[in-house]
């Protein structure tokens, strides 16, 4: 669906904006492991601002394609973030459940500000208004996989990101 080249195009823009936006940093970069991981790292390489990077860990009740209305944390930040500015990093928005419930516990820890910034967005499937800042690409609601993105934990190394056919 989307190739490696596109993908790094579009970041570099993605990074510029971010830049843009900030005044000096640092940004708080927080990723939701696993999927994210892949478009953290090139993210916070393509700013200029000075990013620090987290991790948080979740789980979403639900196996196969979707998840559930329900979830849960599994992995804290390992530091406050009461004043910071920080970015959520996801992999792909999609019922907007994830987000939604992420968003009220970072805005609990009063960050000086909080964005969203995803490399995919499937506005189709939305069941949860969630506003995301920054939107590597919007897609059809197809299931894909790649640049992070699994299938049952599979196919996350792949460069391109490509629609999963049974
Ligand atoms: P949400 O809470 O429904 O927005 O789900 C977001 C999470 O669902 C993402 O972080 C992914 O882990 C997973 N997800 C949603 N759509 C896809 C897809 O097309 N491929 C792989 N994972 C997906
Ligand atoms: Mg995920």
């Amino acid at each position: 669906m989307i190739s490696a080249a596109q993908i790094q195009k579009r970041i570099e823009e993605l990074g510029a904006q971010i830049d843009h936006d900030y005044n000096g940093g640092p940004v708080y970069l927080i990723a939701i492991l696993k999927g994210a991981c892949f478009f953290l790292a090139d993210l916070a390489r393509a700013m200029k601002t000075p990013a620090r990077i987290e991790f948080v860990g979740i789980s979403s009740y639900g196996k196969g394609k979707t998840s559930s209305g329900e979830v849960k944390l599994t992995k804290d930040l390992d530091v406050s973030v009461e004043g910071q500015d920080i970015v959520i990093v996801e992999d792909i928005v999609d019922s907007g459940v994830t987000l939604s419930y992420l968003l009220k516990i970072f805005a609990q820890r009063k960050p000086k500000s909080l964005r969203i910034a995803t490399l995919l967005d499937k506005p189709e499937r939305r069941q949860r208004p969630v506003e995301v800042h920054y939107v590597g690409f919007k897609i059809p609601d197809e299931f894909v996989v790649g640049y992070g993105l699994d299938y049952a934990e599979d196919y996350r190394n792949l460069k391109d990101v490509c629609i999963l056919r049974e």
